[in-house]
């Protein structure tokens, strides 16, 4: 076999079998396929895609180039949640808690963000103190111990996606469904859970627009993962304004744990509703959505839900007393209020504005190397369908003393462009 007929046959649009896909990342991972070659073939399945069976053998691939968690001995079900990323997704500080309060064993790995806010790690990090970066067996004892851990990802967990990841980022190869359905559903297998909900988001703050491609994606990855025999199920919701009212780490952590007191913003509270009783359901803990919703309000109005938030933030090493006391959090002591210049209904408040806005004063990273600032973000005060009169704050965008003027400047014109605005009233939107 060589790596020049594989790419040709890709080009041709021929179909490969399951030793040519393995050849090819296997050959890759050990050096003997270059990134140019690579970079071909990414090209090629661009242009002339991949059958199922082809994203499935990938998906295998994935998964074989590096360890796997195995929770088998458990005896219970474990579980995992994994989105497709947007602007002020908070889900998973409340939604882990939230499952392990009524209890669900939940192994959760997350990334760091390399997009316009930071990624679930980086949020946990803005916790003075906060570990996550946990060894296996740590990992596993904290599950066993209090249903919960949140962790990095390690490098030797599906390491062909990483390197593939990187190169697809520069290389204008990421939007393929096959190669996304690769690239999520292996990390979720490998990371051992037998319980997957996958949260696939679309609009201007995702990086699937529209609804119909999140659902054909839903379906791909659903369908990739029993034929990989795990039950993988999904929820499609909508990115086109943010989720909740606070953007950036330290705002969304605060948010989270507003959240868990009983202050929630509705579209955080369907998102998580929805999710969590598709978990619920799948362990046999709820018979259906509403058994599933009681528990879940129960587990929220008792306090339980957020009494294990601060038992996961104590085990992995951070200063619990952040959910009673937020001056622990680093604020961006600087404010910026953007007022309403007239009254009227918000008809759009585009999320990717707001991203890059939030973005500019610090809150996430061009490059993997680059520093976080965990306090820079955005409260929004009103979402679509509200009204608002003149000189109501619409949004208080929080910074540093580093902060420029010239990019305070460009994040203040990034706010005023996510603004659309209508006399005529607006329904509200439903997220999922
Ligand atoms: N998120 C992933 O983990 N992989 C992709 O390919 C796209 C989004």
């Amino acid at each position: 076999m060589r790596a020049l007929d594989i790419i040709e046959k890709k080009k041709q649009g021929l179909v490969h079998t399951k030793e040519e896909i393995d050849f090819f990342i296997n050959g890759y991972m050990n050096g003997q396929i270059e990134d140019y070659q690579m970079s071909s073939w990414l090209m090629a399945v661009c242009f002339q895609g991949l059958n199922f069976d082809e994203t499935a053998y990938l998906t295998e691939s994935f998964i074989n180039s590096g360890d796997k968690l195995d929770f088998s001995d458990f005896g219970v079900h474990v579980a995992d949640k994994h989105s497709t990323g947007g602007v002020g997704d908070k889900v998973t500080l409340v939604l882990i808690p939230l499952l392990a309060s009524l209890g669900v064993a939940c192994a959760k790995l997350s990334g760091r963000g390399l997009g316009m806010t930071g990624g679930t790690i980086d949020k946990l990090e803005s916790i003075p103190g906060f570990n996550c970066m946990l060894s296996e067996d740590k990992f596993k004892e904290q599950i066993r111990k209090i249903n919960a851990a949140i962790s990095a990802q390690t490098p030797n967990l599906v390491p062909a996606d990483g390197k593939i990841y990187a190169l697809r980022d520069v290389t204008a190869t990421v939007d393929n469904m096959s190669l996304i359905c690769a690239s999520v559903v292996s990390k979720k297998i490998a990371s051992g859970a037998d319980i997957i909900v996958l949260d696939v988001k679309y609009g201007s703050g995702a990086f699937i627009k529209t609804r119909e491609e999140a659902l054909e994606l839903a379906d791909l990855m659903i369908k990739t993962g029993a034929k990989l025999n795990r039950k993988i199920d999904a929820v499609i919701s909508s990115m086109d304004q943010p989720l909740g009212n606070c953007i950036g780490n330290s705002l969304e952590v605060i948010e989270a744990i507003e959240f868990l007191k009983g202050n929630m913003a509705p579209d955080l509270y369907d998102i998580t509703l929805e999710i969590a009783s598709r978990t619920l359901m799948l362990a046999n803990l709820a018979a259906d959505f509403d058994d599933a919703k009681n528990l879940v309000d129960d587990a929220i109005n008792s306090g339980r839900a957020l009494d294990k938030l601060t038992e996961i933030i104590e085990a992995q090493g951070g200063n619990k007393n952040v959910t009673d006391d937020y001056s622990i959090f680093n604020i961006g002591k600087n404010k910026f209020e953007l007022k309403a210049q007239f009254g009227a209904y918000i008809k759009k408040l585009d999320a990717l504005e707001i991203a890059h806005a939030c973005k500019l004063l610090g809150a996430g990273r061009d490059k993997k190397s680059d520093k976080i600032d965990f306090g820079a973000g955005c409260v929004l005060n009103f979402k679509v369908g509200d009204k608002v009169s003149k000189d109501d704050i619409l949004l208080t965008l929080y910074y540093s003393d580093n902060v420029s003027k010239e990019r305070l400047s460009e994040a203040i014109d990034h706010v005023n462009n996510a603004y659309k605005f209508s006399i005529e009233k607006i329904d509200k939107q439903r997220v999922v």
